[in-house]
């Protein structure tokens, strides 16, 4: 089909179906193009190696259900090695899920809080209740973790009446929630150290995933751009404002150094 055709069929397509406009308005190219647009002076990311965080250390990732919808072993990893390397008290997590994030955060933490939409909300928006039933799976039990629930967007986190050493975002990852999550958040850090860490902000550990950065460069102000960093090796970014290694970001990098990963099953105790 030519150009012509397919322009005309598109129309017609649109004209029937509206909702197929958010198909466009969604599109990473249309994201990437609006974030060129609004932060032209950003050529490029910075990207923060893993082993910048790692060094040394071995990490155990567990629970690790190597399941739909999970972290990579390298997030998780790098949740608990900030935590670990930044005494961190309190921790925030929007987006709890099957509760393997917190899981993997909380023997390095004293308090940690997750929320996530409530199942009843769950339930409205129209989920399978197989899916809403996973909810919390490796979380439910643990001591030093809280369960929140409702909408990050309406969530009154005055109410907890504490600050946060390190808020993860893991929650709704189109560009408005992720901007509004981190307005919302950047006011409720413990300190002007203290860090925030975007989940998804790439496709893949090579790809910048614009649908999130935009939300994420919007919501923190923007002589604050400086401390926003994707990290080498997992999906996320961070906001940082002591000053790491970096280097610019870039697809197709000769790896300068592999992981051993071991795995072990381990009979479900949660
Ligand atoms: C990607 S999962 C979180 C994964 C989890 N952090 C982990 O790594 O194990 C995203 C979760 O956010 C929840 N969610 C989506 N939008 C939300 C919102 N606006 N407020 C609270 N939770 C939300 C979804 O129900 C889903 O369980």
């Amino acid at each position: 089909m030519n150009k012509a055709k397919k322009a005309i069929k598109a129309i017609f397509e649109i004209i029937k179906r509206p909702y197929l406009l958010n198909t466009i308005i969604e599109d990473e190219h249309f994201k990437k193009a609006q974030f060129e647009k609004e932060f032209p002076h950003i050529t490029h990311f910075k990207e923060i190696p893993f082993e910048y965080f790692l060094q040394k250390e071995e990490l155990t990732i567990q629970p690790f259900a190597f399941l739909g919808g999970s972290s990579l072993a390298t997030d998780l990893g790098l949740l608990q090695l900030l935590c670990t390397q930044n005494s961190v008290e309190n921790y925030l997590e929007i987006g709890t899920w099957r509760g393997e994030s917190i899981a993997n955060v909380a023997p390095y933490i004293s308090k940690g809080y997750t929320l996530n939409l409530s199942d009843e909300e769950l339930l409205e928006l129209g989920l399978e209740s197989d899916y809403i039933k996973m909810h919390r799976f490796f979380s439910k039990s643990i001591q030093n973790v809280t369960h929140l629930f409702g909408h990050s967007q309406k969530y009154d986190f005055e109410s907890l009446r504490t600050k946060f050493d390190l808020i993860f975002i893991d929650g709704d990852h189109h560009t408005e929630a992720v901007f509004n999550d981190t307005l919302r958040l950047f006011d409720f850090r413990q300190s002007d150290e203290s860090i925030l860490v975007w989940h998804d902000a790439k496709s893949d550990p090579e790809t910048p995933r614009y649908e999130v950065l935009l939300g994420i460069y919007r919501g923190i102000p923007s002589h604050l751009h400086e401390n926003i960093y994707l990290v080498g090796n997992s999906l996320c970014a961070i906001y940082l404002t002591h000053k790491p290694k970096w280097e610019k970001a870039k697809t197709n990098k000769a790896p300068k150094q592999y992981f051993e990963v071991k795995i072990k099953q381990k009979n479900v105790e949660y």
